[in-house]
């Protein structure tokens, strides 16, 4: 029985490789199509705002749809649970995958880092952000990494819109956390790389100095 199975697939095998060599005959005789033609788009794209408030006014409030659609708050009066169970809650969470996922390519048309004058907390000796200068060349020196990040928080709204599809709210959870790592590592790389576990730690001990009270009793300033 399992003798007959395995001679059956292998003339099936042998069939695949039969069309397999035509097909790679077939192709390597002919000259290389040329490419399909790229389909013209319907307008030029003309940026309204810099990436800094797209980012204030629409990709960030709208990212709020997902990331408050699933929580647990506890306290001391008990636990409060949120979760969608409305037409209305899944609509809004549909609303909030849906404009990430096309919005975020906004992105890609090129548009001033933040407005005229604003430099960001790019200058003094603590500084953690990259000024808008900063940001447009490290873009311009990589446009790759700049549109693979453009693409993964598009993924999560993707994800997002198959989750609203199932409506299985548990998976919010998993979603949330993936968005939240695809807003923070595009920061993390363009606005603010100064963060490091070096920035944290100093930061950390100047809290800790504050909160150690000195022999006064009177907290450290
Ligand atoms: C492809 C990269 C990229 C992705 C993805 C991205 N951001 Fe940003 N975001 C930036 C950059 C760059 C800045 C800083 C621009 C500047 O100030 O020059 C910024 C700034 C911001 C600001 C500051 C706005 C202000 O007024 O100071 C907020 C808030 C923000 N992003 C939220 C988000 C959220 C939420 C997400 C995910 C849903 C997200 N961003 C995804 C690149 C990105």
């Amino acid at each position: 029985m399992s003798g007959d199975r395995s001679s059956s697939g292998l003339v099936i095998c042998a069939g695949w490789l039969l069309l397999a060599s035509l097909t790679f005959a077939c192709s390597t005789s002919k000259a290389t199509p040329a490419p399909a033609p790229v389909p013209e788009l319907w307008g030029t794209f003309k940026p309204v705002v810099s990436v800094k408030e797209l980012m204030r006014d629409m990709l960030d409030p709208i990212a709020d749809n997902i990331f408050d659609s699933v929580s647990i708050v506890v306290t001391k009066d008990g636990t409060v649970e949120t979760a969608p169970h409305t037409e209305e809650d899944w609509e809004k969470i549909r609303i909030g995958a849906v404009t990430l996922a096309e919005g975020v390519y906004l992105l890609k048309v090129p548009r001033p880092f933040a407005p005229a004058g604003d430099l960001n907390n790019s200058t003094g000796p603590d500084a953690v952000e990259l000024s808008p200068a900063q940001i447009t060349a490290k873009v311009g020196a990589d446009p790759v990494e700049w549109n693979a990040r453009i693409e993964a928080l598009r993924n999560v709204g993707l994800e997002v819109l198959d989750i609203v599809k199932r409506k299985d709210a548990e998976e919010l959870w998993d979603a949330c956390e993936n968005l939240d790592i695809a807003c923070e590592s595009c920061h993390r790389s363009y606005w603010y790389p100064g963060e490091t576990n070096r920035f944290y730690s100093k930061l950390d001990r100047r809290l800790r100095d504050l909160q150690t009270p000195s022999p006064q009793g009177q907290p450290k300033r």
